[in-house]
């Protein structure tokens, strides 16, 4: 798939579901499709609206109907060093430093040296949320060995027409009372090939 077919949903839809953040949309599927992977797992998939879009994405979640497999993240059924790549967008992303460390170890266990996963987490560190940030990234990779493969980088909610919903780090909306931001870390672990 070269380009992105876009028939299944309209415009409107992707932007709104896949398209909801910055560099999580377009540019995740065409980096990940040009790998062109046999295996590929999207973690915490909700509504696994990356299907349609990435050829052979296993869609897995906990609780969401709408995954291929419903299951942890902490104990995934794939064999040692078998995914050609790993969608996190918002999963690994709850809970305290334990069950981090089990859902990283499960990514990087079953990921092929030198392969992708890629993450988009939470600064909150306001509970349910684990809190990501710069110095956590650094953390996990030195303890898991991963590599760095993209800097974690701050990106912004999109509305529909791909506008950045707020602009300032400190801009925040309210929602069921819950002060949030709009705005998200992403970055890339890769799998160490030694
Ligand atoms: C914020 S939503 C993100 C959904 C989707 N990845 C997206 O970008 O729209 C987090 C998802 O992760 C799932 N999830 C959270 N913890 C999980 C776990 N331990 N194992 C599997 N799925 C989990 C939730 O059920 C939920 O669908």
């Amino acid at each position: 798939m070269s380009e992105i077919d876009f028939s299944i949903y309209s415009r409107q839809t992707y932007n709104d579901h896949i398209n909801k953040y910055e560099r999580c949309g377009d540019e995740t599927i065409r980096f990940v499709n040009a790998r062109k992977p046999l295996v590929a797992l999207d973690l915490g998939c909700g509504n696994n609206v990356y299907k349609p879009f990435i050829p052979n994405l296993v869609g897995i979640d906990i609780a969401n109907v709408n995954a291929d497999i419903n299951a942890d993240i902490s104990k995934l059924d794939y064999a040692d060093n078998s995914v050609d790549v790993i969608l996190a967008f918002g999963s690994i992303n709850f809970g305290d430093e334990s069950t981090i460390r089990q859902q990283l170890s499960e990514v990087n266990r079953v990921l092929k040296p030198g392969a992708v996963a890629i993450f988009r987490g939470n600064e909150s560190n306001q509970h349910p949320y684990y809190g990501w940030n710069e110095r956590i990234i650094n953390y996990w990779a030195r303890e898991l060995k991963f590599v760095i493969t993209y800097k974690p980088v701050h990106i912004h909610k999109l509305d529909v027409w791909g506008n950045p919903l707020l602009k300032n780090r400190n801009d925040k909306r309210t929602l069921n009372g819950e002060m949030r931001s709009n705005i998200r870390l992403y970055w890339h672990y890769s799998k160490s090939l030694a």
